[in-house]
């Protein structure tokens, strides 16, 4: 198996590094537009592999995108990312171009690639991966979701005090801060709802502190995260190569399915070998349902503006 990082940036060497760690593919490749940057981090991580004992092979590469040739998966985290204040949506202008000349360049020497999206505005640049391609659409997988539901077990787990991995929680809905549906109502510890647990005012902050996840963290660094988004990138990455038919919300593109068609928006899909396989029809009440069609429309009309 080979992977392909696009974007050695934090985002996209995390991603390698839990990649190459997970040991799930012979070769990696980073890839970046930077003069040596790729080539360098590619190194330096090579450089854990006695230590960490893991036996993927990891190689560098300037922009040449021959050395990407035949990848199985390939992870797209090329673009800017956002600084403080910023939001996910104001990088759509640099980032779309960025986005597109990437996927064609990928398929030139990985027709088969399964694409993972995750350069911002996610669900636009999913959108955008899936029309400029014309690829099935099961093989374009935007990330959000997958990174955004990790969050918000992590502040349930905060309320809760228990581990964030004893916990089933999904986050559907757009990968931004006001478009992201912190499933509260459904979300379980130990098979139990938390809503058992948890008061009104302690639910509303939970889900507020979710969709502002990502904010806070880059007020905080300076710049958008990259531990969680890598780590989320990487059990994509993992569910497809292992053929895991595991759960994930992942943006996907939807016809009709959720009410919405024409759209690449999060829902619960199975992950495996084809890329998300199936999407997983939750029993949403009215209020969900709302809360799911303002996000789309809010997502549409950043689609537009490609
Ligand atoms: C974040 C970026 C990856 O949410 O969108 O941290």
């Amino acid at each position: 198996m080979k992977v392909t990082v696009v974007g050695a940036g934090a985002v996209g060497a995390t991603s390698a590094d839990n990649i190459a760690r997970m040991d799930i593919c012979q070769e990696l490749v980073l890839l970046d537009i930077k003069e040596g940057i790729a080539e360098g981090k590619a190194q330096d991580l090579m450089q854990t592999a006695a230590l960490l004992g893991f036996e993927t092979k990891i190689f560098g590469s300037t922009n040449d995108y021959s050395k990407t040739a035949n990848s199985d998966v390939v992870v797209i985290t090329s673009g800017l990312p956002r600084k403080p204040g910023m939001t996910r949506e104001e990088l759509i202008g640099v980032n779309a171009g960025i986005v597109k000349g990437v996927c064609e360049n990928i398929l030139k020497f990985s027709p088969q690639a399964i694409i993972i999206v995750i350069s911002n505005p996610m669900d636009t640049m999913t959108y955008l991966a899936l029309n400029s391609t014309g690829l099935p659409k099961n093989r374009i997988i935007g990330m959000g979701g997958t990174l955004d539901s990790s969050r918000f077990k992590y502040q349930l787990s905060q309320k809760l005090n228990c581990s964030p991995s004893k916990l089933n929680a999904f986050v559907i809905g757009g990968h931004g801060d006001t478009t992201m549906i912190p499933l509260i109502r459904l979300a379980t510890q130990n098979e139990t709802p938390v809503t058992n647990f948890l008061n009104a005012e302690e639910q509303k902050e939970i889900v507020n502190n979710t969709m502002v996840g990502g904010a806070t963290l880059t007020k905080l660094i300076g710049t958008s995260a990259w531990y969680a988004p890598g780590a989320a990138a990487a059990a994509l990455v993992k569910a497809i190569i292992k053929d895991e038919k595991a759960m994930h919300t992942c943006c996907v593109s939807l016809d009709g399915e959720y009410g919405q068609k024409d759209i690449c928006l999060g829902v619960p899909v199975i992950i495996g070998k084809n890329g998300w396989e199936k999407i997983v029809d939750f029993e949403l009440n009215e209020e969900e349902k709302l809360a799911f069609s303002e996000s789309a429309e809010a997502v549409r009309s950043m689609n537009k503006l490609l």
